[in-house]
């Protein structure tokens, strides 16, 4: 089998065209010898933890640039500000209002602190992904709350999604702030926000209160950096915040991450606009030229930098087409899901990156819909196939696979629990142990603690049968509890 080091190498020096992150897309100028920067909190070099020479100045750049009051250089990812987030903010038997299209890393943070959780669920969109989290969802759930006798001190939502779609920040926020609570918005996916006018406008004005984005997702930062961002008029306390992150991240920060991130800044700030540019020009065109798609379809989200592919209107999979893509025209995704597939960009794509996918759709196109007269057949067949497999059509509402349970215990009371395993086909009406996933997206179809329904099983028999990955299952089988 080959070394991790060698696949590595050999997938970076191949033709592969990476529409995944990190943002830098293996074009970042700049080439570190990781044997030239790796030290540690050698004197002159300042500290993560106590930054006051050149650590500060990215923080403080950051800020400048993102237009906060204060910004905390991460090397735990967005994972790390989510958990610190939470853990500065809530105590044990709180209550966390979140978002159900939450990240793992909110989910993971609630177990830690032992928190009990209320979930707000996001809006439908019309095209079967999930939307946004309407701030009338929001007042519902906090009067709820209210009226149970608990108090919300923190809600939690994701903004922008994995594909791109944003809610509406400001109204959300000053109705958490109405019912005394801060709002976390986990905006990893949206670190280019407000630097170029092709995509969303800042989120630092819109009155979050703790704003987390990963710099390693849409920017040319390396995996891991990212940032917390505390805005102008936050409620957030930076003292709880600093020692949360001090107890949380690691003593030896990277300084390859760190001194890359000094770098991109310097990029961003010298070369930024001319690349947004150029950038916002390709996937405008991308965009149009799409539009003649017949069989394929392109969903559009809010962030034209996520390039959603549908293909609920043909016999392919979203792993199929994933793989048709990867094999046929080395252009590897980001993520597939049932029905679709995600290409992330970032400023750093070239204009034959994006010429090299429109090129590829087309190709696949015709071949789907010069089987126009088939297509109708081969979906109702592959729809009879997976109905006899799992019961359900292949029309996803992924709102519905992402959709309401019950909670019988908090999660982290599940997993101090005694379980067992079972077979994914008998384990309808039990209490699962564990989170089960699909990843990417990282969103629990059902989480610890709650009821395992015959629709999760059908949909995590689907996800099996299309090829995703699914996490929380032991080969095959589920942990309940007993
Ligand atoms: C919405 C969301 N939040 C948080 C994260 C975690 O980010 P990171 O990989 O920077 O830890 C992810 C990762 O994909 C994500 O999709």
């Amino acid at each position: 089998m080959t070394a991790l080091d060698q696949a590595l190498l050999a997938y970076g020096k191949s033709q592969a065209y990476p529409f995944h992150m990190p943002g830098h897309k293996r074009r970042f100028p700049q080439s570190f010898d990781p044997n030239l920067m790796d030290i540690t909190e050698i004197d002159g070099f300042d500290d993560l933890h106590d930054a006051g020479g050149m650590i500060a100045d990215i923080e403080r750049e950051l800020a400048e640039l993102y237009g906060v009051a204060q910004a905390r250089l991460l090397v735990g990812g967005a994972t790390l500000g989510n958990l610190v987030s939470l853990l500065s903010h809530l105590e044990p038997q709180d209550t966390l209002l979140m978002a159900r299209n939450c990240h793992k890393s909110i989910y993971h943070g609630a177990i830690l602190g032992r928190l009990s959780v209320e979930y707000i669920y996001p809006q439908a969109l019309t095209n079967g992904l999930q939307g946004p989290v309407r701030a009338a969802s929001v007042q519902e759930a906090l009067c709820a709350a209210e009226k149970r006798g608990q108090k919300i001190k923190l809600v939690a939502i994701t903004s922008p999604t994995y594909e791109g779609v944003v809610s509406d920040l400001s109204a959300i926020a000053q109705i958490a702030h109405t019912h005394g609570a801060l709002l976390l918005v986990d905006a990893a996916h949206g670190a280019h926000f407000g630097l170029h006018p092709y995509f969303p406008p800042s989120m630092a004005d819109q009155g979050a209160d703790l704003l987390v984005i990963s710099l390693h997702k849409t920017l040319p930062f390396y995996t891991m950096t990212a940032a917390l961002l505390l805005p102008d008029g936050s409620w957030a306390d930076r003292e709880r915040v600093a020692n949360l992150i001090d107890y949380l991240e690691t003593s030896s920060p990277s300084y390859i991450l760190m001194g890359q991130a000094a770098a991109a800044l310097r990029f961003l700030r010298q070369e930024g606009e001319a690349r947004f540019r150029e950038n916002a020009r390709d996937l405008k065109q991308f965009y149009k030229a799409c539009e003649d798609l017949r069989a394929l379809r392109i969903l559009r989200t809010d962030d034209p930098g996520k390039i959603v592919i549908s293909c609920a209107r043909t016999s392919l999979t979203g792993q199929r087409l994933m793989e048709w893509l990867r094999e046929e025209y080395q252009l590897e995704l980001e993520m597939a899901s049932f029905d679709y597939v995600l290409a992330m960009t970032s400023l750093m794509d070239t204009s034959e990156g994006l010429r090299r996918l429109q090129d590829a759709l087309f190709e696949i196109d015709a071949l789907l819909a010069g089987e126009a007269d088939r297509r109708h057949v081969l979906r109702e067949e592959r729809q009879g196939e997976q109905k006899a497999i799992c019961g359900v059509d292949r029309v996803i509402d992924h709102t519905l696979v992402y959709g309401p349970r019950r909670k019988i215990l908090e999660p982290w009371q599940a997993l101090r629990k005694k379980w067992e395993e079972m077979d994914l086909e008998e384990c309808a009406g039990c209490i699962s142990r564990d989170s089960i996933l699909l990843y990417p997206p990282g969103i629990p179809l059902v989480h610890s603690g709650e009821e395992i329904t015959e629709e999760v099983v059908r949909y995590l028999k689907m996800a099996l049968a299309d090829g995703l990955k699914v996490q929380g299952l032991r080969d095959g089988k589920t942990r309940v509890l007993v």
